[in-house]
């Protein structure tokens, strides 16, 4: 999949996408984007991406299966946990500052993410006073992270992380097992606003002290990733925070400059 012609079929198939679906995969890196439209091509038994794109234009039910296979919903809840230890001890401080908060996950997947900062929220005392915006482009993902059921061995690896991420309770305390799952107390939600929203074709839509977008920038080019990083810029308030994956850093970006390292191994910036 690296000859001319397959990055000009792939180049085509994404127009394709963008023109009839307007989701705008353009620009994500080239390597993974290959990756995962040659599992595309398994999954669908096309064997050429032109295959691909008369399937994708003719058969109504691809799309929505396509874009599963494109936007990678991999979460976990305290994933990485020095993250949350990091905004739990050096961001909350100066978030409890603020009379009322606004916050923004993007990219938030199935949700794992942000239950997980509802909690940190909770038992810091900030989620009545704050309104999330958990924002991605899968609605598949959103329903998902509405619903904020998991499965319920994936437990056991979410309370460790929660224990390593300064947890102060017990995270069963969160959640009601039923059936094989794992029922996220409602109350946690009741702050957030699921929403769809693309960071490769949308606009700032609030003032908000702090962003978390982990796992998100590594599938993007460097031009989208200055166009998100930009986006982030102008919807973060002065000294606001920003939080990036483990992988991911604002040092390649055309805006480092706007931000400085906060937490540097946690990768969490604030804006200048
Ligand atoms: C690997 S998941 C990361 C989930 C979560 N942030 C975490 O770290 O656990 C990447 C998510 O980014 C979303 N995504 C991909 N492109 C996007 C875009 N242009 N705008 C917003 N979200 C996007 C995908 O739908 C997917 O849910």
């Amino acid at each position: 999949m690296h000859d001319d012609t397959s990055e000009t079929e792939i180049k085509l198939l994404l127009e394709a996408i963008y023109l009839r679906f307007h989701y705008d995969f353009r620009h994500y890196a080239p390597a993974s984007m290959a990756r995962r439209l040659s599992l595309a091509m398994r999954r669908f038994g096309c064997r050429s991406l032109s295959g691909l794109q008369e399937r994708v234009l003719h058969d109504a039910g691809v799309f929505p299966e396509l874009l599963s296979l494109l936007t990678i919903m991999v979460s976990d809840m305290f994933r990485d946990p020095g993250f949350y230890r990091a905004l739990r001890e050096k961001v909350v401080p100066f978030l409890q500052t603020y009379p009322s908060l606004k916050i923004w996950v993007a990219g938030c997947s199935t949700g794992e993410e942000v239950h997980s900062l509802a909690i940190l929220l909770q038992e810091e005392g900030l989620l009545d006073r704050s309104l999330i915006y958990a924002t991605d482009i899968n609605p598949e993902a959103l329903r998902k992270a509405r619903a904020g059921i998991y499965e319920l061995d994936r437990m056991a690896g979410f309370s460790e992380a929660y224990r390593a991420a300064g947890g102060r309770a017990s995270l069963a305390d969160y959640y009601t097992a039923a059936y094989g799952s794992a029922v996220f107390d409602k109350a946690l939600r009741k702050n957030i606003v699921f929403s769809d929203h693309s960071l490769a074709t949308d606009m700032v839509f609030a003032e908000v002290q702090l962003i978390t977008c982990r796992n998100v920038l590594i599938y993007f080019d460097r031009a989208l990733q200055n166009r998100a990083i930009g986006l982030f810029r102008d919807a973060l308030c002065r000294k606001g925070f920003l939080g990036l994956g483990a992988k991911e850093t604002l040092r390649f970006s055309d805006h480092a400059a706007a931000f400085s390292e906060f937490a540097r191994a946690e990768r969490i910036y604030q804006k200048e």
